[in-house]
């Protein structure tokens, strides 16, 4: 089985789809670890109460961004996982740690990148009128988020939409998407390729709408 370690900051509900995946689906993936910033997260409580290892990194307890990498670095390589999945993770990591796990950190980020980058996505869409939104999942690089795109989801934006409302509306499109990435690593089909895109082997899109 492949390795994965699942970060998440806070409900956990993608971090929930992808372990319910493993085990409705008898992947071949073990969770080794379900690893918060926060202690307070909900998703810890769901994750221990599965019988996953749960564990706290939490990073106000280090003075700076480079001493809490040099402590997420060493949580992680102690585990030695294939991936790190962030999901809902809501840390920036430093270039340095980005560059030790290279093509190995993956991240959902609720927006059709390269559109609406950063935080705010579903105001960011309402306020720009776009008419379809959607999630990404992506391989890490240091500029935030903005890596190799490996699958989108897309859902339209209705009359009416307020910020909660489009979220609410793409968060299963986002479980199905990334529990879609998980299943073809778990089945070895995802390269990265050496001019910055994706392939996929045998899958005929990667793209869905919800
Ligand atoms: C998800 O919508 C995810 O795409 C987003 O946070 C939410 C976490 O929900 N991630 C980011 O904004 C990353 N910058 P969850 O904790 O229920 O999975």
């Amino acid at each position: 089985p492949i390795r994965v370690a699942i970060l998440i900051s806070g409900r956990g509900s993608n971090m929930q789809a992808l372990a319910e995946t493993v085990a409705a689906e008898d992947l071949p993936v073990d969770i080794c670890t379900v690893l918060s910033n926060r202690a307070d997260a909900a998703g810890l409580d769901w994750a221990r109460a599965h019988g996953l290892h749960a564990d706290v990194l939490a990073h106000r307890e280090f003075g700076s961004r480079d001493a809490f990498d040099a402590a997420l670095r060493a949580r992680l390589d102690a585990l030695a996982p294939d991936y790190i999945l962030l999901a809902g993770f809501m840390r920036v990591l430093g270039a340095d740690l980005v560059r030790h796990f290279e093509g190995r950190i993956i991240n959902i980020h609720p927006s059709l990148l390269p559109v609406f980058p950063g935080l705010h996505t579903h105001e960011q869409a309402l306020s720009q009128g776009v008419q379809w939104h959607g999630c990404t999942v992506h391989f890490v690089t240091p500029e935030l988020d903005h890596g190799p795109i490996i699958a989108q989801g897309a859902i339209p934006v209705l009359d009416g939409d307020t910020p909660d409302t489009l979220a609410a509306r793409l968060l299963p499109v986002e479980h199905r998407v990334y529990a879609q990435v998980l299943r073809w690593l778990a089945q070895g089909r995802v390269q990265l390729l050496a001019d910055g895109r994706v392939s996929v082997a045998g899958a005929a899109h990667r793209a869905w709408a919800g």
